[in-house]
């Protein structure tokens, strides 16, 4: 994978805490973050901040003479694969439409031989004034993306567009930058780029994902587990709630917290998992991403079952749990697009395409789990899937699972917007 190096310019406006978790999430997903923060934008977040989080220096002035000596900014400005500029505000993005270079934010854009996304953010009327739109329409000539803007209540009370994106569309808008800017290469390259007018693009839909194991009591204090971390569902869950859905995350026991914007419910068995699924239907779209127990134990002991000194084992019995994947294909409130995933050992794309006919899902995302116990899938940070629709199958490079739910989340947008054509 290629490094992924963000030259990160914070504008000075309210959202620029918003860019102290872009940094994180950047680093997060692999990225190295270098930050410039303008006079305005250390009002907002303090250098030490940026510094703490990215763990690198952070740039402020362009009359620094011991970085202009060890670096310059002119090479500082070109080091970068992709410069992200967050918040852009009325001012900065002015400032660029016309070239001017008065500080080192303002310089480093224009000295830049890299691709530049700005994210503005500002007051409902500072965005809707002609000024603003023109300038706005200039930078996209001069090719630089300018994400749009969120709607809703502002910091200074008013109601409009002109809220800073959530930082996780922010991220997964420069994960998009792929293959052009140097970054990770992207699965999607050649599909919609949803990094313009339309980057919430499963907004008004509702998304159903099942995460985790499932834990099948034995007796009070024993169960059947797995060794699913729940790491691949929580991530689909956050792409989704970043791509503007409105998301339902039922849980088996996991440790993972709660992606923002998602409606999570905790459960610990199959029959539970069910129970919640069943409720939060009807969705749009189910991703059942869990790894639901097979079985169960026939009957849970009320008490603790005890070794009687004979040497003799307990028996066990396995009574079949409920398929839940393949009720919620079958019931009524069926969603239109129902994804299943697949965990294989062998033969892992003809045994995904069989399940997806035999359980009646859409789509089935399959990998591979075999290798030695809690191996680099079940419970790791990265995955290679193969991802099985009617049209075919695709191979997908290995990568961080929070790249592949990103993915797989504009695939799902895609498909949304043919079926709605
Ligand atoms: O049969 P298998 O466990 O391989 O199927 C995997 C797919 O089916 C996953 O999407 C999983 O969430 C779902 N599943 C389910 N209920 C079960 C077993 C699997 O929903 N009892």
């Amino acid at each position: 994978m290629n490094p992924r190096r963000i030259l990160l310019i914070v504008g000075g406006g309210i959202a620029a805490y918003k860019a102290c978790e872009l940094v994180r999430l950047i680093r997060k997903g692999g990225g190295e973050v270098t930050c410039v923060v303008t006079e305005g934008g250390q009002h907002f977040v303090t250098p030490m901040t940026l510094a703490a989080l990215s763990e690198k220096p952070v740039h402020t002035t362009l009359w620094d003479l011991k970085n202009e000596a060890e670096m310059g900014h002119i090479q500082l400005s070109r080091e970068a694969d992709l410069v992200v500029v967050c918040p852009a505000t009325a001012d900065l993005m002015a400032k660029m439409a016309a070239g001017i270079a008065d500080d080192l934010a303002t310089t480093l854009l224009l000295a830049t031989n890299k691709p530049v996304m700005a994210v503005p953010a500002m007051n409902v009327r500072m965005w809707e004034h002609p000024a603003t739109r023109r300038n706005v329409a200039r930078l996209r000539d001069d090719g630089v993306t300018v994400l749009e803007p969120d709607e809703g209540p502002m910091a200074c009370g008013e109601y409009g567009a002109g809220r800073l994106p959530e930082p996780e569309a922010i991220w997964q808008a420069i994960t998009r930058f792929g293959s052009a800017g140097g970054l990770a290469a992207n699965p999607l390259a050649g599909q919609p780029d949803f990094a313009g007018e339309n980057h919430r693009p499963l907004h008004g839909r509702h998304v159903l994902v099942t995460a985790g194991p499932t834990h099948e009591p034995i007796d009070p204090v024993r169960y059947i587990a797995n060794r699913s971390s729940g790491k691949q569902g929580f991530a689909i869950a956050a792409a989704a709630a970043a791509a503007g859905a409105q998301v339902t995350l039922i849980a088996g026991p996991v440790h993972l917290e709660t992606p923002p914007g998602v409606d999570r419910f905790d459960v610990e068995s199959a029959v539970e998992m069910l129970d919640a699924v069943e409720s939060a239907l009807p969705t749009d779209i189910a991703i059942m991403v869990a790894a639901v127990a097979d079985w169960r134990a026939a009957e849970c002991a009320g008490q603790k079952i005890k070794k009687d000194g004979s040497g003799e084992v307990p028996p066990l019995s396995l009574a079949l749990n409920p398929d839940i994947l393949a009720s919620v294909a079958a019931s009524p409130a069926r969603p239109r697009l129902l994804i299943g995933f697949a965990a294989e050992t062998d033969d892992v794309v003809s045994h995904a395409q069989a399940k997806r006919l035999r359980k009646g899902a859409d789509w089935i995302v399959a990998n591979d789990v075999s290798g030695p116990p809690g191996n680099s899938v079940m419970g790791g940070d990265d995955n290679a899937v193969h991802l099985v629709t009617p049209d075919g199958v695709e191979d997908w490079p290995a990568m961080p699972k929070d790249r592949v739910a990103a993915a797989l989340v504009e695939r799902i947008a895609a498909h949304c917007m043919k079926d709605d054509a």
